[in-house]
């Protein structure tokens, strides 16, 4: 069954733009995606969007659906109604190039910040040994695929312009607890902890939990609950632990 769906979509550059409505054809099964890549076929040939793998792994389609983050590959049509207007924006948090394409370089600037897994100079490559609960964890956070909705979503950035020298955003805090609960990273031994890192270089404290990170993650990855409250709490044992301040002065 096809029908027409009314697409309201922003068109424009870094100087301002508008929404522009757009009646397009869908048909069942489509996502958000394929009526935008419609879009451009027929009536706006010069409509800018990001994209790749169109299977919800390369992290490129990230965008604004009526005003939520989402990745438009993974949107179903199915889950408008056929006469409901749906808007597409781009990602509110990076400014835009053209159109739904935001430069999110700020995301690749806060990645080289984090400083990289340390081995232990003791062990050659090949001699690591790890338990396998230590694997999983780590598993769940490499499932990331960077399409950087949690740093969209993520108020102390989107709705906070000059939070963004000092917050590095979920996804990074949550790079940073990953090294943080590794347990060959050998960063803690010879420089500073990574909690004291999360604290003073990325902004630990200024995330409030409110969970939208975790909300919007495609992976479902649980970025709250397992990376950044537990980082949290290693950093003010550190930070607060009598005995731990005693050797620190
Ligand atoms: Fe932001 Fe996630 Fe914390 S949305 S405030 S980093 S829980």
């Amino acid at each position: 069954m096809s029908y027409l769906a009314h697409l309201r979509v922003w068109h424009g550059d870094a100087d301002g733009g508008e929404l522009r409505d757009h009646v397009v054809e869908a048909a069942e099964g489509e996502v958000v995606l394929d009526l935008v890549h419609r879009l451009q076929a027929t009536e706006c040939p010069d409509l800018a969007v990001r994209w790749n793998c169109k299977a919800g792994k390369c992290g490129s389609c990230s965008a604004e659906i009526n005003g939520k983050p989402k990745l438009m590959c993974m949107t179903r049509m199915s889950t408008f109604a056929t006469d409901e207007v749906i808007t597409v924006t781009p990602m509110r948090t990076f400014p835009v190039i053209k159109d739904l394409v935001c430069d999110v370089s700020f995301n690749y600037v806060k990645a080289r910040e984090v400083p990289a897994f340390e081995p232990p100079a003791d062990l050659e490559p090949g001699e690591y040994r790890m338990q396998q609960v230590d694997v999983q964890r780590s598993q769940e956070f490499r499932k990331c695929i960077e399409c950087f909705l949690c740093q969209d979503v993520c108020h102390v950035i989107r709705d906070h312009e000059d939070n963004k020298e000092a917050f590095s955003g979920p996804r990074f805090l949550m790079r940073v607890a990953e090294l943080e609960m590794h347990p060959l990273d050998a960063r803690g031994e010879t420089r500073a902890d990574r909690p004291d890192e999360a604290r003073e270089e990325h902004g630990l404290g200024l995330c409030n939990i409110t969970r939208c990170c975790t909300d919007v993650c495609p992976e479902h990855i649980q970025i709250t609950d397992n990376a950044l409250i537990p980082l949290k709490e290693r950093a003010a044992d550190r930070y607060y632990d009598p005995l731990l301040r005693l050797f620190r002065r």
